[in-house]
């Protein structure tokens, strides 16, 4: 592309014939009347284009599903660019022919049998809007040397960098060059430590045979095509800030770097706010679906602007998972730390999940049951709440080592790596009531005092489970209640942020994103995707509310069989207790507020009173 006179058909052509692949004049295609019109002397106006731009991006579109094309058009506006680029954004790649009017002027006047007027190049050139992403090409190089640097570009360069080769790097790298994404992968040296670790890597696996492998930054950066796509998978937090620092001196304007750890998201904003003046498009991602997620297909959650995302779209939905329609698990979330908000959520609704399952195998093993029996038990429910983490918990229950379960052997305490935590933490600073979270992460907090816990168990006696009457339907049943509680907080904690951060986010589309490849898979997830459609709030749902009523006798029985005999029941408790709250015409919170107004004079408002006026009363 470029102005009239920059030489596009000459350097189009011998590009076609270097790369060996069909050349096309966009001039050729315009309809009768556009050329009429033109040969009218009149010039084209913007709906003229319309049809002739559609044609030449339905021209690529088919020759793409070949060897791909040269095309040469002036395409001096973005909006032409755009229709041209239409569903093939990142297939398509764009060169700029960019010289001076008076080069271009000096270049007409030479050429035999053309004349441009200068009035017209010059509306030419104030029509041109610089494409931001593209090879520029300054045409005062020689034809051979234009070839030399575009086939560069174009040939030699990886379409997508990979920084940072832990496990998900790695799986991520696999997963992007089995589907065919030339790629450069890059990690770190230290001295005895991180040596040659991207060259053996390529070395293990046969599909990495076409990808390059660096641990010199600025290598790595320079083998990448412009606007480089960049994906760190590095520990989450301030090691992101170093690895910025240390990229930035080798990025150009329109870089894009991608941030697929599970950063805060309050960070991944003032990361996007700090690129932004630099020129360079930051994208925080959620990436959920652990190691054999990241390589078969993770469920992928980025955010930040549209305009970078669709630059990087083509690589995170082709290696994402699929959900049950083909679509890709991986959608543009939103702006911002969006993506990474809900990765963040997502994560607490995790933490929720395995906490049931926790709690409900506590219970069934109180009912006397083996790991094997358990096993079995959790299996059976797959039909009703089939799910992926009730399938490896299954999994997790019947693996031995030796003559006992593996289980069994297990240090009860868990670990975290904070994402639980922020999710406490913003739903606190949002004032949403995200109790199951908080109380997941607390039960994960109170297993780390396995010392404390050993020594005060000795000062207080115990039933132990000795008394417990459940079956195991009402054990699935209050499972069940306590599931759909967790989602409705979770999806409840994201539509607040959304609102609160004019975030526009669209929950049927996070919840389609998490049907396949992540962690929180499950039929309910399917089941919420419909939900969402037409409510915010799951509570509204006819059949949902006809569960949960269906189900809460069974809750209400498990837990205070629970209780009754000493067993720590927090999540499953909580979901009672919350969804009691949640539904309470009358709360107590009035003898709360007379309590603040007599030591405190806080005021209150009356219920006999809609005026909206604070009250005080002398309680003495
Ligand atoms: C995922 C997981 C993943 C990871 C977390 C768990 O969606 O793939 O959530 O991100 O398992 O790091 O965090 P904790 O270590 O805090 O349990």
């Amino acid at each position: 592309m470029g102005v009239s006179g920059c030489g596009k058909s000459t350097i189009g052509k011998l590009l076609a014939q270097e790369l060996n692949i069909p050349f096309f004049d966009g001039d050729d295609f315009h309809p009768k009347n556009n050329i009429a019109k033109m040969s009218s002397g009149k010039a084209l106006n913007d709906d003229d284009r319309l049809g002739w731009l559609q044609t030449l991006n339905k021209l690529a579109i088919k020759q793409l599903g070949d060897k791909g094309c040269v095309i040469v058009c002036s395409a001096l506006k973005e909006s032409y660019r755009n229709i041209l680029k239409t569903n093939i954004e990142c297939s398509s790649k764009w060169v700029f022919l960019n010289g001076s009017f008076k080069q271009i002027r000096e270049r007409i006047n030479a050429r035999k049998g053309h004349f441009m007027s200068s009035d017209l190049l010059k509306s030419q050139f104030d029509t041109l809007e610089e494409p931001k992403n593209s090879i520029e090409i300054d045409i005062s190089l020689s034809p051979g040397k234009i070839i030399k640097k575009i086939k560069k570009e174009l040939m030699n360069n990886s379409e997508f960098g990979l920084f940072g080769l832990g496990v998900m790097g790695k799986s991520l790298c696999r997963n992007l060059a089995n589907n065919g994404f030339k790629i450069s992968m890059f990690n770190r040296h230290v001295d005895g430590v991180e040596e040659d670790v991207a060259k053996d890597f390529k070395n293990q696996y046969s599909e990495l045979s076409e990808a390059e492998a660096y641990d010199d930054i600025s290598a790595f950066v320079n083998s990448l095509q412009q606007p480089r796509r960049i994906m760190l998978m590095v520990n989450a937090g301030k090691t992101i800030d170093y690895v910025i620092e240390d990229l930035l001196p080798h990025l150009s304007e329109n870089d894009i770097i991608i941030d697929g750890g599970n950063s805060n998201y309050k960070k991944t904003k003032e990361r996007f706010d700090y690129l932004k003046p630099k020129g360079i498009h930051f994208i925080g991602t959620g990436v959920s679906g652990g190691e054999e997620g990241a390589l078969k297909g993770p469920s992928i959650m980025p955010s930040g602007d549209l305009d970078a995302y669709n630059n990087v779209k083509i690589f995170l939905e082709t290696i994402s998972a699929k959900d049950k329609n083909g679509k890709p698990c991986c959608t543009y979330v939103g702006p911002e730390g969006s993506g990474q908000f809900i990765k963040m959520v997502h994560n607490g609704v995790e933490y929720v999940e395995m906490q049931l399952l926790a709690e409900v195998s506590t219970i069934l093993e109180s009912l006397g049951q083996n790991p094997d029996e358990i096993a079995n038990t959790l299996e059976s429910w797959q039909d009703e709440a089939s799910s992926y983490l009730l399938e490896i918990t299954t999994n997790i229950f019947r693996k031995k080592e030796g003559d006992d379960w593996l289980v069994n052997k297990i240090l009860d305490k868990a670990g975290n790596k904070g994402t639980g935590n922020w999710t406490t933490i913003a739903s606190a600073e949002l004032g949403v009531p995200s109790t199951l979270i908080a109380s997941a992460l607390f039960s994960r907090y109170i297993s780390f005092y396995k010392e404390e816990r050993v020594e005060l168990n000795k000062n207080f006696e115990t039933v132990n489970g000795a008394e417990l009457n459940v079956t195991t339907k009402e054990i699935l049943e209050a499972y069940q209640f306590a599931r759909i509680v967790n989602h409705y907080q979770g999806f409840k904690l994201i539509s607040e942020a959304s609102n609160k951060s004019s975030w526009n986010l669209n929950l049927s589309e996070i919840a389609r994103i998490w049907t396949n490849g992540c962690i929180i898979r499950s039929s309910l997830m399917e089941d919420l995707v419909e939900v969402f459609k037409n409510t915010d709030n799951i509570l509204t749902n006819l059949e949902l509310i006809n569960l949960v009523k269906n189900y809460k006798p069974s809750a209400k029985k498990v837990v205070s069989q629970s209780i009754i005999n000493d067993i720590s029941m927090p999540a499953l408790s909580e979901s009672i207790q919350f969804l009691n709250g949640i539904t309470t015409e009358y709360a107590s919170a009035n003898i709360i507020q007379a309590q603040r107004d007599y030591f405190g004079a806080h005021t209150y408002k009356r219920l006999d009173d809609d005026s909206d006026k604070s009250y005080h009363t002398n309680w003495n």
